[in-house]
């Protein structure tokens, strides 16, 4: 099976140090869209990597991605053999759940002169009931291929909406067919590289003034590490992924782009998915003998959907601020402390520095309350929250996490996380492990 880890952001954050380091405030030189008519919320699926997925796989992850407001999956994929059986699943899983899925060219794999092989694969799926649709063209999108010319391949196949991930830059030279743009770009890093930053929106700005009144597809994602050595893909390094999740998802509220693309449901690879881990099926992480196995095993995310279901719902409403109706505490943190030395061949990820010892908490709260984190045996520290959602920390402590919301000094919700933080490690593991309480 040939893995798909070719996300390898060549997409370069422009201008994004031009534009200013801190969180843009809502000021005159802003450009904000705020996209009128239905909009939508889609999640990146790596079909590259489900070789062996059954039509019930598939329906089981669309259902959950379903229940907290997805409307599709932007299926990646690049030429293997295996597309046409794994497609043909998808699009039936959808069709009987309602779901919508479209093609996402992978780049690392298509090539520019792939117009009639594109426009083939786009043709043999474009009338099925599930393919997206939008303005009644077929959508279609991509990971990288700047330049790629849509008008050709339009000409060979039914009219389209083509979405593609290109440069902000590319899109302004007049990229040809082109109706949306997306950007990749939904981390803090400078040429590709980590910063020690939190994510802004000036990477948004570039795109919006490069899309003038086309839609734009803002991308979405709450981590980023990859930790490959050099006798494999030689890819090792974390974006500060801290604070990102609820920081984005705010930003999606305050831009409120025409469409929105989860970065991503099921690449484990580099720690950004949001979908289940599949247990039964380790190999969808590996990647030759060390592979994202090593990182992934045992690191559920499943508890950040929580948080992107409240604010989905925020967006399609036009909201600027979401409501929680369950109240819950979604925590996540690193499993060990930044500086531990790990009995690991492969080094720390390049940017490792720059992480927080941190245990984060993302309080959903319908009411103002205390949030009481006790991480190991450091003393608990209590942080007043307003009604709403918001990311709080304590310094991390070895040993066991224990999380409560406080209301006149008595527990609301109170839970212990099955993961402790400990310093021995095999694996310089810098993904996050996502548990949550709830009353
Ligand atoms: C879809 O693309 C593949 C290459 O990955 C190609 O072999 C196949 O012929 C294409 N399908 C159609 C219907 O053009
Ligand atoms: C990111 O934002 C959080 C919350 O405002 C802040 O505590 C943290 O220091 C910021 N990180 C950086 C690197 O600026």
């Amino acid at each position: 099976m040939r893995l798909t880890f070719s996300r390898l952001l060549q997409v370069a954050t422009l201008a994004s140090s031009a534009l200013g380091a801190t969180l843009p405030t809502r000021g005159t030189e802003e450009l904000v869209e705020r996209a009128s008519g239905t909009k939508y919320v889609f999640a990146h699926f790596i079909v590259g990597i489900v070789a062996s997925y059954t039509q019930d796989d598939w329906a089981n992850d669309m259902t959950l991605a379903q229940s907290i407001g997805i409307d599709g999956f932007a299926l990646d994929i690049g030429m293997d053999p295996y597309n046409d059986q794994q497609l043909g699943y998808a699009y039936a899983a959808a069709a009987a759940l309602d779901f919508k899925v479209f093609l996402s060219f992978d780049f690392s794999y298509w090539s520019s002169a792939d117009t009639s092989l594109i426009a083939g694969n786009i043709t043999q799926y474009a009338s099925q009931s599930a393919q997206f649709t939008y303005n009644n063209d077929v959508f279609v999108s991509t990971f990288i291929g700047d330049g790629f010319d849509w008008s050709t391949v339009a000409s060979e196949s039914p009219a389209l909406f083509a979405c593609p991930n290109y440069q902000a830059a590319s899109l302004s030279g007049g990229a040809d067919g082109v109706s949306c743009g997306f950007n990749w770009n939904a981390w803090p890093s400078s040429d590709n590289a980590p910063i020690d930053q939190n994510m802004t929106t000036a990477g948004d700005q570039d795109y919006l003034n490069a899309l003038g009144s086309m839609p734009y597809m803002m991308g979405v994602s709450p981590w980023f590490f990859t930790h490959y050595g050099p006798n494999s893909y030689d890819k090792n390094w974390i974006f500060y992924s801290d604070w990102l999740w609820n920081t984005r998802w705010e930003q999606v509220l305050q831009l409120a782009p025409q469409f929105v693309e989860i970065i991503t449901w099921n690449d484990f690879s580099e720690s950004h998915y949001v979908g289940p881990l599949h247990p039964d099926d380790t190999s969808v992480y590996a990647g030759g003998s060390t592979g994202a196995v090593e990182w992934v095993t045992g690191f559920p995310h499943d508890a950040w959907r929580d948080v992107a279901q409240v604010y989905i719902q925020a967006y399609k409403n036009g909201d600027s601020s979401p409501t929680v109706t369950t109240e819950e505490l979604v925590y996540y943190y690193r499993p060990t402390p930044k500086d531990t030395t790990c009995s690991d061949s492969v080094a720390q990820p390049t940017g490792y520095e720059y992480d927080d010892d941190s245990v984060f908490v993302i309080a959903m709260t319908s009411s103002p309350g205390t949030v009481v984190i006790t991480s190991g045996s450091n003393a608990p520290v209590s942080i007043p929250v307003v009604a709403g959602i918001n990311t709080v920390s304590a310094p991390m402590g070895l040993g066991s996490q224990t999380f409560e919301l406080q209301r006149n000094g008595a527990a609301v919700i109170q839970g212990t996380s099955s993961q402790d933080i400990s310093n021995t490690c095999t694996v310089y593991n810098f993904n996050a492990y996502v548990g949550s309480v709830k009353a």
